[in-house]
């Protein structure tokens, strides 16, 4: 794929590109979390985009989508939303950098990968933070990666019309192989927590349904939790996100809140316990723990935040009747995409079996998994690797 991505940019612009590759990422737990200040957990995985680029000496960005066999010429001068919706990953991050004043000079890219799309892998935050770092690299804007990360936000809000968070930008560009980053979208600190995996395996499990309310639920959760921050803030005027409340703040006001909006509070407060207990249940090496928390995450997601959807909660209902699944939930925003499984290594394969045996008989769909390995964030990919 890569030395096809290569190829492709050599023949249709005549020289030789830079590379870059970004991956997508899973998230172990934290889900809801981000933009309400809280904590998440993700790792950056061996699904990624590659990034085949070089400046042209014009004022014209020229691309070429490889996976989709599009192309595209957008003129520098007046960046703007295009009604080619796989362009506008791009164009979002490039009008960021215009907007903070850096010089955007013509180029050429080919790019393409094997993020699924619509999976929840973040396979758009593998192609904002890729060309994020791969033009701060060919010119030389020497932006800190933090900036490079947020700017990739920037652009999924501008250009794609969803109000996400941090954590599948800072996921695609600070992961690191064998580690999950616990990062705090409050205070931006982050640290890195080794993945013992010897006896376990990442699973994805792939519902291939993406319900299309996705992306207007997602903003309207954000106005659920702003409302709640907003009726605690009468009682408790330090409170500045539902980072700064517990359970017993919000137990002691239940009456007066809308009932939608206590439940959606209830679950990030009590997701952001877990991410911490759950580190400490990593730091322990107590793999059993963990798997709990992922599971008291989904049934939060469930209930109470309620962006689960049928098939996966059918998913994670089957993973738990299996003793060799330490712990399974929905990943990502919800209404589809997959659910992620912590799974023995030595039942893997019948694991594989039994869902995919289970989903068709039960849905008619055919169940895709992926076993994630946990790489790098976004880098350069040396000349010998292509
Ligand atoms: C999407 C967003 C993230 C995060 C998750 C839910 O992936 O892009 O910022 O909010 O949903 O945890």
């Amino acid at each position: 794929m890569l030395q096809e991505i290569i190829d492709t940019f050599e023949s249709r612009y005549q020289q030789q590109p830079v590379v870059v590759r970004s991956p997508g990422r899973v998230n172990l737990i934290g889900e809801h979390t981000d933009y309400n200040d809280g904590f998440v957990l993700p790792a950056a995985i061996n699904k990624e985009i590659y990034f085949a680029v070089a400046p042209n000496g014009t004022n014209t960005f020229r691309a070429y989508a490889y996976d989709l066999q599009e192309e595209g010429e957008f003129d520098l001068g007046q960046v703007q939303r295009s009604e080619k919706s796989w362009a506008n990953y791009l164009l979002g991050v490039i009008a960021q950098l215009q907007q903070a004043q850096y010089e955007v000079k013509g180029f050429d890219l080919v790019y393409g990968g094997n993020v699924p799309i619509g999976a929840g892998l973040s396979s758009s935050a593998a192609v904002e933070c890729g060309l994020a770092y791969a033009l701060n690299h060919i010119f030389g804007y020497n932006i800190p990666k933090f900036d490079l990360v947020k700017m990739a936000q920037m652009a999924e809000h501008e250009y794609a019309g969803v109000k996400c968070g941090i954590m599948d930008q800072f996921a695609s560009m600070y992961g690191r192989q064998d580690h999950a980053v616990k990062l705090d979208c409050r205070s931006l600190d982050f640290d890195y927590y080794h993945l013992e995996m010897a006896d376990y395996r990442i699973v994805l499990c792939d519902t291939q349904v993406k319900h299309n309310l996705a992306s207007s639920e997602y903003n309207t959760r954000r106005q659920e939790c702003e409302a709640g921050v907003a009726l605690l803030q009468k009682h408790y005027p330090q409170v500045k996100s539902l980072r700064d409340v517990t359970v017993p703040m919000l137990e002691q006001h239940q009456e007066e809140f809308n009932p939608v909006v206590y439940k959606r509070c209830i679950y990030v407060v009590e997701e952001n316990n877990r991410v911490e207990e759950a580190c400490q249940a990593l730091e322990q090496g107590d793999m059993i723990t963990f798997g709990e928390k992922m599971y008291a995450s989904h049934r939060g997601l469930q209930h109470n935040y309620e962006v689960s959807c049928p098939e996966l909660d059918f998913l994670v209902d089957q993973a738990k009747e299996m003793d060799s699944v330490l712990g399974a939930r929905m990943m990502g925003g919800g209404f589809g995409g997959c659910t992620i499984n912590l799974v023995k290594l030595d039942a893997l394969d019948s694991f594989i079996q039994r869902m995919e045996e289970a989903y068709q008989q039960q849905f008619g769909i055919a169940l895709k998994t992926y076993v994630a390995e946990i790489v790098n964030g976004s880098s350069l990919v040396e000349p010998s690797q292509g």
